[in-house]
């Protein structure tokens, strides 16, 4: 997928060679980022006038916010504002450290402790964000010799996972050249076992399963009950990256683990506080003791980057602590999504079926998605078109995310707007 590519490049151009002068270079940025735009995968911001939630500003006009992760509406929630007041006036605005230095307070171990309890984990360790946390897992742990002389590891990689799984892997893919990657066809667990026996009688020191516990761009999950007996059938390390699922999926907001019935049966979990957990930024890997410990000693991004700051680490214990005692957010999140489903697909639209509050909404062609979401912009509706590259060629659609801090009056005027424009477009019949 090119969400985890960098360059905006076009594909055809004619290979050169050479010095680059350093004003020479600028000229090239500016002639793919024209590209970019010609190829409307130029990535535009539009600035909120206020705060994340249900419902926004944007230049004066009120929105219903469909595009945010925000899928609690903790982002903005008094409690856990209150926490993180609480935490700027009680610890400070930062610990200007690392960890190890001396940027360690009680408040980021209760954090790890809590949020291992939370994934029924024995440990974790907290990062700055959730890409932090992958990369540092990957090449913390996949490029370290251990002693052994001769040696390769083999990661089986779902091919829709995240770009910081992605870049994790490459990162200790550079560092250990024997380190295979074995991509899996998306959700095909016929294809991982395949790969998985090819390799069995080989001198492989560590396997492991890495997967994304709900894929963003479809709202869809991994089969976590099989890939956990998968895992313990070939003596392989699973990973699951569940920052979409993490206090949305499952009935107490545990997560795809939760979700599938396997809730403390895998063996890391990686996630975000930036999503339905609060939605300020920071991530964590959780696992078993050794794992975390050696994380804390090794992890790049852990000892040479700071602290996460303690108003983000008192409101995020106060969001976790609002899930564990509470239900009632994320039964709402729940109720809502299957509302949202039910309606949009009475109204003739497409999506595709799950039950994920992520709801991609199928429009097939690029020029029609961009002109949807331009024009629910203007009616009060604010989502956003993915398009080629983003998904597979034919596949654009509109991509709806629903939050417990939506009441339902608002996903009606949403669900209004669709359908008038639906029509003007010709997507839905008059
Ligand atoms: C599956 C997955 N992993 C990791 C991340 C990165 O999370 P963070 O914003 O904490 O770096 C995201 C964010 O979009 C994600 O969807």
């Amino acid at each position: 997928m090119s969400i985890s590519s960098n360059s905006i490049s076009s594909e055809v151009g004619e290979s050169k060679s050479g010095r680059l002068a350093v004003k020479e270079l600028y000229a090239v940025l500016d002639r793919e980022l024209a590209e970019a735009a010609k190829n409307k995968t130029f990535k535009r911001e539009v600035p909120l006038d206020g705060k994340q939630a249900g419902i926004v500003n944007v230049s004066g006009k009120t929105e219903v916010m469909l595009a945010s992760n925000n899928y609690l509406g903790l982002a903005n929630h008094p409690r856990v504002v209150q926490a993180a007041q609480f935490g700027l006036d009680m610890y400070g605005f930062g610990m200007a450290s690392v960890r190890f230095l001396c940027g360690t307070q009680k408040i980021h171990l209760e954090l790890e402790e809590k949020i291992a309890a939370f994934l029924g984990m024995e440990a974790a360790i907290l990062h700055s964000s959730c890409f932090a946390a992958n990369e540092a897992l990957f090449a913390a742990l996949l490029s370290a010799d251990f002693g052994y002389a001769d040696y390769s590891d083999i990661i089986y990689s779902d091919q829709l996972n995240h770009a910081s799984i992605i870049d994790g892997i490459r990162l200790a893919r550079m560092v250990a050249k024997s380190t295979e990657l074995k991509a899996y066809r998306h959700n095909d667990l016929a294809h991982l076992q395949q790969l998985l026996s090819e390799h069995l009688a080989e001198n492989c020191r560590i396997k492991t399963i890495a997967t994304d516990g709900v894929f963003s761009m479809e709202g869809e999950f991994a089969f976590l009950e099989d890939l956990v007996d998968i895992a313990a059938k070939n003596d392989a390390l699973l990973i699951v990256d569940d920052s979409h699922a993490t206090g949305v999926l499952g009935k107490r907001g545990r997560g795809t683990p939760e979700h599938c019935g396997v809730h403390g049966r895998v063996d890391v979990i990686t996630g975000t506080l930036g999503k339905a957990l609060g939605g300020a930024a920071g991530g964590f890997v959780a696992g078993k003791k050794p794992l975390i410990e050696y994380l804390r000693q090794k992890s790049r991004p852990y000892t040479f980057s700071n602290t996460l700051p303690p108003a983000i680490v008192c409101g995020t214990l106060e969001a976790l602590d609002m899930i564990e005692k509470d239900n009632s957010l994320v039964e709402k999140l729940q109720f809502n999504t299957s509302y949202f489903r039910k309606e949009i697909k009475n109204l003739g639209f497409k999506i595709l079926e799950g039950i994920h509050p992520i709801v991609p909404v199928m429009l097939g062609e690029a020029a029609v998605a961009m002109d949807m979401s331009d024009r629910l912009l203007k009616e009060g509706v604010y989502v956003r078109g993915l398009w080629y590259p983003v998904v597979p060629k034919g596949e654009a659609r509109l991509r709806v995310q629903i939050s417990a801090d939506h009441e339902l009056r608002d996903l009606d005027f949403a669900l209004s707007c669709f359908a008038k424009v639906g029509k003007q477009l010709g997507v839905i019949g008059k």
